[in-house]
C-alpha cells in the first residue's frame, strides 16, 4: 500500500472490499465432520431445491434437545410419561386452525406446557403491546396462528439433529431461512425444552437463553420497540417463505495459531468517519458485531444497544443463542447470510424500530445474502484501569484477530467502531489501534464508524497519518502499548494514549 503524503492518508469507503468483489471459490454445497447442513445437499446441487436433509434424533449432551424429540416427555406420575411434543402440537394446532387469535391464548398455550412457570412468568409486556399497539398496524390476532403453524413444521423441516457449536470446538451449520423461521417459531412459543433452567447446575448453563418467556416479561417503552421488530419478522416469514441458507461458524484461534505481535506487519487501510453506521454503509463488509459472549447478549430480555439492534433487524441471528455456547476468549461466531427485514432509529432507550426493510443483496452460490457478521466479545471492564495491561491488550487482540483472520485469497473489509468502549466501558483510542494491528497481521482493510463522535475521527485519523509517515510497524506499536501501561502504573492520572504515541514517535523522527 503506498500512501500519499497530505493532510490525511485514510483512504474512500469505495477504496475498500466488499463480498459481493470477492471472487468465490465456493463450489458446491457440502458437508463434513465439522460442517453440518440440515437441508438435502444433492437436492440443492441438483437443481437448487431447498429440501430437509432427513436424519435421525438425537436426545444427548452433543446436540440441541428438540421440542420434537422422544425424548422430550413430561412426566405425569411415576408410570405415566407423555411425549411433549403431544400436548404442544395440541395446544398448537388449536391456535393455528382459528383465523384470528387473541393474546391470552398465546400465553394459556405457553403456560400449558411449561407448568413449572405458571406464575413465575410474566406476560405483561407482550399483553400491553398487543393492546398497546394501534388498529392499523395491529395485525396479531391473525398472525399468532400462522406463527404456530409455522412453529408445528419443524418435525418435518428440521430432520437432522442440530449439533451444538460447543467452546473449543471449531465447526459451523449451514441452514434454510425457512428452517430457522420454524425453530424461531418454537422459540416464540417457548417450546424447546430444558432451556428454561437457570443457575450453575442447569443443564444448559453454559448457553444464552433461547425460548421468548424473558422478551415477553417486565413491558417497558423498548420492549415494545423489540416486540414490533420481531413481530414484523414473523410477518414477512409467514407472508412469504424465504429462500435462501445462512451458515454459523464457530471459530477457535488454537495457541499455535496465536500471532506474534512482534512482527513487523504495516498497517492496511482504513476509513474513518462520524456519519453511518456499521449495518449500513458497512453491508457487504465483514460486519463486526460488538458481542456479548454470550451470543446476542441482552436481545430477549433489556438490552438495547449495538448487538441487540443487531439482532432485531436481523432476527435470524436470533437462532444462534439455540446452539452456540459462551464464546471463550480464543472465540468468535460468523454468520453468513442473515437477512435485514427492518430499518431502526436511535439507540438504546431511543431505539425505535422504523418499519420494513427489502433487503436486495446479492446471494452466493450456496444461496446465502452476501452479508457476514462476526461476534466478537470485547472484555467487559468493571474499572477502566484494568484494560492497560498485558494480559488484557493480547486477549483483545487475539479476539479481534480470531474474527479478522484470512482463511481465503480474497476476503472483504472489516467494517467496525468502537467495538467494546459503550457497555463494556473500553477506551476507544486503544480498543481503534488494537483493531488496527489485528487487521494488520490479518491484511485487511478497517472501515471505521465512530457513530457521531467527531473528537474520534479527528484524533484517530492524526494518529493514523502519523504512524504510517513513520512506518510504524504492529511490533513498535505492541511496544509503545506496553510502555504507555507502564506509564500508566507509575503515575496516578490518566494520560491520553494517541498524544503519548504521538510523542513517543515524533523525535524518532527527528533523530533520523
Ligand atoms: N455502528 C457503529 N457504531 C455503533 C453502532 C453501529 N450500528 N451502534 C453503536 N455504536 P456497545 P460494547 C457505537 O455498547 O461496549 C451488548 O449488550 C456507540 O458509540 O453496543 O462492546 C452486547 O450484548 C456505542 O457506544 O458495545 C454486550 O453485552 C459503541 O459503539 C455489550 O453490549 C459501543 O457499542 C457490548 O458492549
Amino acid at each position: 500500500v503506498v500512501f500519499a503524503e497530505g493532510a490525511s492518508s485514510c483512504c474512500r469507503l469505495d477504496e475498500l472490499k466488499q463480498l459481493a468483489e470477492c471472487d468465490s471459490t465456493l463450489g458446491d454445497l457440502t458437508f463434513s465432520k465439522t460442517h453440518t447442513v440440515l437441508v438435502d445437499v444433492s437436492a440443492f446441487n441438483h437443481g437448487g431445491r431447498i429440501l430437509p436433509q432427513p436424519g435421525n434424533d438425537m436426545w444427548n449432551s452433543s446436540f440441541v434437545k428438540m421440542p420434537c424429540s422422544p425424548g422430550s416427555v413430561i412426566t405425569k406420575t411415576p408410570s405415566r410419561k407423555v411425549l411433549r411434543w403431544k400436548l404442544i402440537s395440541k395446544q398448537l394446532k388449536g391456535l393455528a386452525e382459528k383465523k384470528s387469535v387473541h393474546v391470552h391464548e398465546v400465553v394459556d398455550a405457553i403456560v400449558s406446557y411449561n407448568p413449572t412457570y405458571k406464575g413465575q412468568w410474566s406476560f405483561d409486556a407482550l399483553l400491553k403491546f398487543v393492546e398497546k399497539i394501534p388498529s392499523s398496524e395491529n395485525y396479531f390476532s391473525t398472525l399468532f396462528p400462522k406463527i404456530a403453524a409455522l412453529a408445528l413444521r419443524l418435525p418435518d423441516e428440521v430432520q437432522k439433529a442440530i449439533p451444538l457449536l460447543r467452546t473449543g470446538h471449531a465447526a459451523a451449520i449451514t441452514l434454510s431461512q425457512y428452517q430457522i423461521s420454524c425453530l424461531l417459531a418454537n422459540a416464540f412459543f417457548c417450546t424447546f425444552p430444558h432451556r428454561n433452567a437457570s443457575g450453575p447446575n442447569a443443564e444448559y448453563h453454559n448457553y444464552p437463553t433461547i425460548n421468548f418467556s424473558s422478551l415477553f416479561g417486565h413491558w417497558s417503552d423498548q420492549k415494545k420497540e423489540k416486540l414490533r421488530a420481531i413481530m414484523h419478522y414473523f410477518k414477512t416469514v409467514t407472508d412469504k417463505k424465504p429462500q435462501g441458507l445462512v451458515t454459523f461458524e464457530r471459530r477457535c484461534l488454537q495457541d499455535a495459531d496465536k500471532p506474534s505481535w512482534k512482527r513487523t506487519e504495516t498497517l492496511q487501510k482504513l476509513h474513518v468517519t462520524a456519519s453511518g453506521s456499521i449495518e449500513n454503509e458497512g453491508t457487504g463488509m465483514l460486519q463486526v458485531d460488538f458481542a456479548s459472549s454470550w451470543i446476542g447478549g441482552g436481545v430477549l430480555s433489556s438490552g438495547l444497544v449495538q448487538e441487540e439492534i443487531l439482532f432485531l433487524i436481523y432476527p435470524e441471528l436470533i437462532v444462534s443463542r439455540l446452539f452456540t455456547e459462551k464464546l471463550a476468549d480464543n472465540e468468535c461466531l460468523i454468520v453468513t447470510g442473515s437477512q435485514q427485514f427492518s430499518f431502526y432509529s436511535g439507540f438504546r432507550e431511543n431505539f425505535e424500530w422504523a418499519g420494513p426493510f427489502e433487503d436486495t443483496l446479492e446471494r452466493d452460490k450456496w444461496r446465502r445474502l452476501k452479508r457476514q457478521i462476526l461476534a466478537i466479545d470485547a472484555l467487559n471492564f468493571r474499572h477502566s484501569r484494568e484494560q492497560y495491561s498485558l494480559r488484557n491488550i493480547e486477549r483483545e487482540l487475539n479476539k479481534a484477530y480470531c474474527g479478522f483472520q484470512r482463511r481465503e485469497v480474497n476476503e472483504p473489509d472489516i467494517a467496525t467502531g468502537k467495538w467494546g468502549c459503550g457497555a463494556f466501558k473500553g477506551d476507544k483510542q486503544l480498543k481503534a489501534l488494537i483493531q488496527l494491528m489485528a487487521a494488520a497481521k490479518a491484511q485487511k482493510g478497517l472501515a471505521f464508524f465512530t457513530f457521531g463522535d467527531e473528537e474520534l475521527v479527528r484524533d484517530l485519523k492524526q494518529i493514523y497519518h502519523l504512524l504510517v509517515k513513520q512506518r510504524i510497524t504492529v511490533d513498535k506499536l505492541y511496544r509503545l502499548l506496553l510502555d504507555y501501561c507502564a506509564v500508566l502504573k507509575q503515575c496516578g492520572s490518566h494520560v491520553d494514549l494517541f498524544g503519548f504515541i504521538g510523542n513517543a514517535i515524533k523525535p524518532v523522527r527527528n533523530q533520523l
